[in-house]
């Protein structure tokens, strides 16, 4: 019989805590199996599981883009070195886009140092592309429309 690992092994292993583990869980990254006291066991190669998502991670990738990759794999196996090189080559192309973006909005950052205004017209950070021209004329976000979430996926 294969040794499997506790969710306590596991964390303390890849130094993501259990709460992340069962997380990863549920958003389907991983699986466990359950004992007859339906505590959760693991595959020792889910170690390796846990340290792609956390790579990927840390190079802005999103746990939606990670589950998909990770669903590519045959048989729902824990990736290996070349499937690393694989996912990480299918990645590129939109970390470069993130990474011009992030250029872009630091380049418009510049120009709100030591200025602090904010204007709805002319701030490229509140108000990129004068988005809140769109929703009508007026004060938009006072009379009530909401301030769109920051669009950093979106291209300018
Ligand atoms: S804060 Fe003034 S232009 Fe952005």
């Amino acid at each position: 019989m294969t040794e499997t690992l506790t969710i306590g092994e596991v964390a303390r292993r890849s130094g993501v805590a259990t709460s992340a583990l069962r997380y990863y869980e549920d958003r389907g990254l991983i699986a466990s199996e359950r004992t007859g006291g339906n505590q959760r066991r693991y595959q020792r190669s889910v170690l390796r599981t846990v340290s792609v998502i956390k790579a990927a991670q840390q190079v802005g990738v999103s746990l939606d883009e990670i589950a998909t990759a990770l669903e590519g794999l045959p048989g729902g196996r824990s990736p290996t070195k070349a499937d690393w090189s694989k996912l990480a080559d299918g990645w590129r192309s939109s970390l470069d886009s993130r990474i011009q973006e992030l250029e872009a909005l630091r380049d418009d950052l510049s120009d709100c140092i030591g200025c602090g205004c904010l204007s709805l017209r002319s701030c490229a950070l509140f108000n990129p592309a004068d988005q809140a021209g769109e929703m009508g004329t007026g004060a938009r976000y006072i009379v009530g429309d909401s301030r769109p979430e920051p669009a950093v996926n979106e291209p300018r």
